[in-house]
């Protein structure tokens, strides 16, 4: 099958459709309005319309494709029936605009969604509105400027970021116009206490970090930092991009956090990737709930209309200073649906989700760095071998530096090679302060056979014939391609033929 595109021009038409009822209908448009040359569209009948975009789906990789093992973008299958409950009528046929009254089911989910993610991040009240973690950390930034703006300390201008941050930390500080202070990790990877004490001062206005870090290791000196931070009047921010590393174990209000965001589609599984469509609400502590974004869903005891059941009336509030909206209409609301669809199937038992996501990632990590493969040396992994506390949470990171130095083969070879067996590429190059570095996260929704089978294969393309590795993909539809050519010049459309 090619694409349908072929079929342009086509002699005879892929559709049939009964002529006007009334004669001399389309007389009644303008001939100012009426097409002289015909749209050059394909003709197609609906089979081949239906093989096309079949085939369009195939040439895609997804998790519904097979391993997706892609560092910190925390790619999960996701629950079909999620699916199903968003085309509730009640969910999926009603309108932004539709009164409240009309939407107190809808409203009642948001609610208590806004409820389990402050329980899970220890936080006192959170908003739903940014569709993205880059949003939820513009918006939970712009909080924090607001606080402390009220609190007559403008001049408050700096942001702290370690250096294994995700590039959205200082991005989303640097719109809200702050300047970022970056500090040094530790030989070990982690959080370096002296860098950060050297760092902060009375223009400090927050810290922002995730915990575990990108390297996918727990800092376990977070009190001490938060302490650091906040002796200097600073705000703590925690990424939440990996809470699925710790949720129902810990909590970052236990850690000293002021604000977080969350990556809806991440912990909670939604189709993502690629753009879209995400979900990135955010907390905070109580002294910066009236800055938050609006609206915020609220709701008071009230006669029993019968719509919810429950005794309350659910409403739409504004925080009393609130920075104003970040989004149009309510956020994404399908995503915030199908998160607190998988949340609750959880419940309680959330920590369970975030055990398997770490002792996947462990097993894997332990099956590619065994130390009886004679690969082991081709490899390093952070904490470097040898490091005190040799554990990871629910991703890790490897060097491919001492292949590349034997044998000319790079990481981003390693990865494009992957492609060749089945598997998505692990996040390449990032974070920046790992040398040739893949990162590799497998949620807890793989088997130990798929674990296996991918360590495997990662050690037999170490050992294969470093040309072949060099030029690979070479199963794949699209070859190897120049990336900053691509990323740089997007071609989205196909120009038709003449
Ligand atoms: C650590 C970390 N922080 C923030 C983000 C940004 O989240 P989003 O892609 O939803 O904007 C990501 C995304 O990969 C991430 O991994």
């Amino acid at each position: 099958m090619s694409d349908i595109f072929q079929f342009n021009g086509a002699e005879g038409s892929g559709w049939s459709q009964p002529e006007p009822m009334i004669d001399g209908a389309t007389d009644t448009i303008p001939s100012l309005l009426r097409r002289s040359i015909l749209p050059r569209w394909p003709r197609a009948s609906e089979p081949e319309l239906v093989r096309h975009y079949t085939w369009l789906s195939h040439r895609n990789f997804g998790i519904d494709t097979g391993f997706y093992p892609l560092g910190s973008c925390t790619m999960k299958h996701n629950p079909r029936i999620n699916e199903r409950i968003i085309q509730l009528p009640g969910i999926d046929r009603i309108h932004p605009l539709q009164p409240e009254h009309q939407i107190q089911g809808l409203l009642s989910i948001f609610y208590e969604m806004q409820e389990m993610l402050e329980i899970c991040a220890g936080m006192d009240q959170v908003t739903l509105q940014p569709v993205a973690g880059a949003q939820g950390e513009f918006a939970a930034i712009r909080c924090i400027q607001e606080y402390h703006s009220s609190n007559g300390e403008s001049h408050r201008d700096k942001v702290i970021v370690p250096d294994s941050a995700h590039g959205t930390n200082p991005a989303s500080a640097a719109m809200c116009g702050y300047e970022i202070v970056e500090i040094p990790s530790g030989e070990d990877g982690r959080l370096n206490l002296d860098a950060l004490s050297a760092a902060v001062g009375d223009d400090t206005a927050a810290m922002m970090i995730t915990n575990p870090s990108t390297l996918g290791i727990f800092e376990p000196e977070i009190v001490e930092a938060a302490e650091i931070v906040h002796a200097a009047g600073g705000q703590m921010y925690y990424d939440g991009a990996n809470f699925n590393a710790i949720l129902g174990k810990t909590d970052p209000g236990r850690m000293g956090f002021d604000a977080v965001h969350y990556n809806l589609h991440k912990t909670f599984s939604q189709p993502h990737g690629g753009g879209g469509p995400g979900s990135g609400p955010i907390g905070v502590k109580a002294h910066l709930a009236d800055f938050l974004p609006s609206p915020l869903v609220d709701r008071e005891a009230a006669e029993d209309d019968g719509s919810t059941g429950d005794g309350y009336r659910y409403f739409w509030r504004k925080p009393a200073k609130s920075i104003g909206k970040v989004q149009q209409w309510h956020g994404n609301a399908g995503a915030v649906v199908r998160a607190w669809a998988y949340y609750r199937r959880y419940g309680r038992e959330l920590e369970l989700m975030s055990e398997h996501a770490v002792l996947n990632a462990n097993y894997l990590r332990h099956q590619i760095m065994n130390p009886d493969s004679d690969k082991h040396d081709s490899i390093h992994s952070m904490p470097l071998d040898g490091a005190p506390a040799d554990v990871v949470k629910h991703e890790f990171t490897l060097s491919m530096m001492p292949v590349k130095e034997t044998t000319g083969v790079t990481g981003k070879d390693v990865a494009k090679r992957l492609l060749d067996y089945g598997y998505m590429s692990p996040t390449l190059y990032f974070p920046m302060i790992v040398p040739e570095c893949l990162m590799i996260e497998p949620t807890e929704t793989e088997s130990r056979e798929v674990l296996d089978k991918f360590a495997e294969d990662f050690l037999t393309i170490l050992s294969e014939d470093p040309e072949v590795v060099q030029t690979a993909p070479h199963n794949t539809d699209v070859r190897r391609v120049d990336e900053v050519l691509a990323a740089r010049s997007l071609v989205l459309r196909k120009e038709l033929d003449e």
